[in-house]
């Protein structure tokens, strides 16, 4: 895993992008910018051995370096069903395409590169939005949780997680310091944390969770069940 030290060397206020620079160090920035991604992991696998079902397809959309594709393959193992993971980084979907190359599993993964707001899920079992509802232009997500939600078979599960933002800006100063005290012993210096904080500025959007709740439930979403928060993260499991 190749050490994140983009914001070493980045200066300037060119905007966030998953360009082959934040491919080639992806695995190792998230797990130390977001508490919690390895547990997401492991409860993604959980989550695909209780739903997942033959002769149904399980998404992982924004899939990256398909971490979570391989954790719905885990845990579905020896369940007839196939993932399809999409993402519209090239750069992403090519060294995804290399990671999973050395994986072995029962499990089959497609990978498209498409973006997910244009996809048609049909027949899914699980879909793992894993942090990526965040960073599609907010007039544009209800609409996707819609689509989504109709491709959805009846008692499958969508499993999202994202970074919260709240109304109380007292909590949100709270978190947001604790945020860097926890990158800080992740070994991030003061200025790479600024320097990619001003980068995703309006490029990560956080909503709150009372958003997430009711964009869900106007989604169609007749369960929606938070099962993990770790500073500003948070889980949900939403059951249609
Ligand atoms: C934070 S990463 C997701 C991490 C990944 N799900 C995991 O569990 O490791 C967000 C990903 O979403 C992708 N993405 C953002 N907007 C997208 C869109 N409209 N369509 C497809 N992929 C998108 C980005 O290219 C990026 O790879």
């Amino acid at each position: 895993m190749q050490r994140d030290t983009l914001f070493q060397q980045r200066e300037g206020s060119s905007p966030f992008r998953f360009d082959h620079q934040v491919a080639t160090v992806f695995s190792d920035m998230i797990r130390r910018s977001v508490p919690g991604y390895p547990l997401t992991l492991e409860m993604i696998a959980v989550i695909a051995g209780h739903f997942a079902r033959d002769g149904s397809v399980m998404y992982d959309l924004g899939c990256s370096l398909g971490e979570s594709a391989q954790a719905l393959c885990t845990g579905a193992v020896g369940r007839k069903c196939r993932v399809i993971a999409v993402d519209n980084s090239r750069e992403m979907i090519a060294r995804c395409r290399q990671r999973l190359a050395a994986a072995t599993g029962s499990v089959p993964v497609q990978l498209v590169c498409a973006d997910i707001t244009d996809l048609r899920v049909d027949n899914a079992s699980v879909v793992a939005l894993n942090f990526t509802l965040q960073f599609i232009p907010r007039p544009q997500r209800l609409a996707l949780l819609k689509a989504i939600h109709r491709g959805m078979n009846y008692g499958a599960a969508l499993l999202i997680s994202e970074k919260i933002t709240f109304e109380d800006e007292a909590t949100a100063a709270t978190l947001a310091t604790l945020h860097a005290g926890f990158k800080l012993r992740q070994g991030y210096s003061e200025l790479e944390i600024s320097r990619k904080r001003e980068a995703l500025e309006e490029v990560l959007m956080p909503d709150t969770m009372e958003q997430h709740r009711m964009r869900l439930r106007q989604a169609g979403f007749t369960q929606v069940i938070p099962w993990f928060q770790c500073l500003n993260f948070v889980s949900l499991l939403a059951i249609r």
